[in-house]
């Protein structure tokens, strides 16, 4: 594949990372992260690597849910700075050669959301069905909340109307009613906006709860999510052919595939692969490459014009709701026991290096894992520095304590006093005086520096992104090797999940005398592609090689 080629469907080959404004640097001194704060380490991002931010909502917002809980689509809360503030950022993202996408709630608003206050006034108003009522008394619907800590209905009770809401979320996040073409329009005209200004594309939340099927009492309600995609994706296409649809869609394969578009591939452009993230931990917990393995060998094909987005831990808790129970308990039992670390009986409230014992040599290994994997990578801001939670603060929000830049007060983030941050700064062995940006970008020892050559090397392969993903059985349960080809470029790369050092042997790739194995690395010769080749993997090793055919440039 020619690299030119790479620009075109950008989201085969993307980098991408998620930040919240509000945590991620701080310009005026008023405690909360800003867009000012955002545009002047937009060059730290672009030096990373990253080709894409997804930013975590920035819209007015009450807050209750970290402004996943919005009352204007189209502002911009006004502590983040104005609308003029993000097209600064979008406009020097974009001259550093990143795309923007940003986080489409349309399965739920405020309750705060002027339209929310309108419909829960009167069943006469114009924008009553706008969202889903029920005036009958609703069953039992307590295994189907979100947050059972907070929640245990998915129907509230309106004392002024006397009717019930729908919320699969918080009961301040009433869902729409997206079978209401009114909303069905409301949605586009969100999208048309933001591309308009300067978006290329959408995180889009909680796609499986785009109500599809609930018993309102009055009979059943029920909406195709899918043809709400499609329109979607094709007025999206039509404005911006390079625009891309991200959903967060945590459901197993068979059912998460339909979401691609049934063959089509004209709903999302890409999804998170939540069941090979939560395989990937047991995996870990296990130091055996099977779980991961198997789980990748039932991934569904799919189109070349869509894709899989990599992972291994994002904003919310590290859900392992698609493990088995006793898979789950491992997983618990290796990496977050204290039942103060988990969180709604699925999940852990956590950030990978404590899990990991901040064992450098796993974390590492974890990552290149990451890169290697088919798919297009994402990280959560301040996984290149390896940042630990703060259990201080409570529930899921534990991963979102503010981004550190240096060792100074608040871990650079914020010239304020520390009491008036949004949520505190991680201490103890995390803190910012152990794990901060400048030193790291300093060292070239450090995971940051790792980090950015495993994201600088992932961007020469665009083979892991495009092309054939092929397991290889080295003989050893705790090494994951696998291939990735695409024409005439192929990588291999081992990972070794084991904390011993390990000898295996790699058949010959099947490839002719033409080809040799070299370290991507180093670009070292090892062996002929036609010969058996032993690699030695320390604890926790890794190894990238290339194909590459006598004769060929290496690329530097
Ligand atoms: C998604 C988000 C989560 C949010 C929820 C409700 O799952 O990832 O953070 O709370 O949607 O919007």
């Amino acid at each position: 594949m020619r690299i030119t080629e790479t620009s075109d469907m950008w989201w085969k080959n993307a980098v991408v990372y998620c930040l919240d404004v509000e945590t991620f640097l701080d310009s005026d001194g008023d405690g909360v992260g800003d867009l000012a704060g955002l545009a002047q380490r937009i060059d730290y991002l672009a030096q990373l690597g990253v080709t894409c931010l997804w930013l975590m909502p920035f819209y007015p917002s009450p807050q209750r849910d970290d402004g996943y809980d919005v009352t204007d689509m189209y502002g911009v809360d006004r502590r983040y700075g104005d609308p003029g503030h993000l097209v600064e950022v979008i406009r020097t993202a974009h001259d550093r050669g990143m795309r923007v996408i940003a986080d489409l709630l349309v399965n739920h608003t405020s309750d705060k959301h002027p339209w929310f206050v309108s419909a829960r006034r009167s069943t006469t108003s114009r924008y009553r069905d706008y969202y889903v009522w029920r005036d009958t008394e609703p069953p039992d619907t307590s295994d189907q909340v979100v947050f059972p800590d907070k929640e245990d209905s998915i129907w509230e009770l309106d004392e002024r109307t006397g009717e019930w809401y729908l919320h699969h979320f918080y009961r301040h996040q009433p869902d729409l009613n997206v079978a209401n073409p009114a909303v069905v329009e409301e949605i586009i005209r969100v999208i048309e906006y933001w591309l308009e200004v300067g978006m290329d594309g959408f995180r889009v939340d909680a796609v499986p709860f785009f109500v599809s099927d609930v018993e309102t009492g009055a009979g059943q309600h029920a909406t195709d999510p899918h043809r709400l995609l499609e329109q979607v994706r094709a007025f999206l296409v039509r404005r911006r052919g390079d625009a891309v649809l991200l959903g967060e869609v945590n459901l197993p394969y068979a059912d998460q595939v339909r979401f691609f578009g049934d063959g089509e591939g004209n709903q999302l452009h890409m999804m998170f692969d939540f069941a090979a993230m939560q395989a990937t931990y047991l995996s870990f917990a296990r130091g055996d490459a099977r779980p991961l393995r198997d789980t990748l060998a039932r991934r569904p094909e799919i189109l070349p014009t869509c894709q899989w987005a990599t992972f291994l831990r994002n904003h919310d808790e590290l859900t392992l709701d698609q493990l088995s129970e006793d898979e789950r308990q491992e997983v618990f039992d290796s990496f977050g026991a204290d039942p103060e670390l988990q969180l709604y009986g699925r999940g852990l409230r956590r950030r990978l290096p404590p899990m990991l014992d901040g064992d450098p040599r796993r974390i590492r290994m974890a990552y290149s894992l990451l890169f290697s994997l088919p798919g297009s990578p994402t990280l959560f801001y301040g996984e290149e520095i390896g940042m630990g939670e703060n259990l201080d603060i409570p529930g899921r929000m534990s991963v979102r304590s503010p981004m550190q830049w240096s060792s100074g007060r608040n871990g650079g983030f914020s010239s304020a006093a520390p009491s008036r941050l949004p949520r505190p700064v991680t201490g103890d062995g995390y803190a910012p005086e152990h794990v901060n940006v400048a030193d790291q970008t300093r060292d070239p020892g450090s995971l940051w520096s790792c980090i950015r050559s495993l994201i600088w090397l992932r961007r020469t392969c665009p083979e892991i992104g495009w092309g054939r993903y092929e397991a290889i059985d080295v003989g050893a349960h705790q090494v994951f090797a696998h291939r990735c080809d695409l024409e005439q470029a192929a990588t291999i790369a081992l990972h070794n999940l084991g904390p011993d050092p390990v000898v295996v042997t790699l058949p010959p790739t099947g490839d002719d005398e033409e080809v040799e194995l070299v370290d991507a690395f180093d670009h070292a010769h090892l062996a002929a592609a036609t010969e058996p080749v032993d690699i030695t993997l320390d604890g926790y090793g890794y190894r990238w090689l290339r194909l590459r055919r006598a004769g060929e440039a290496i690329i530097p």
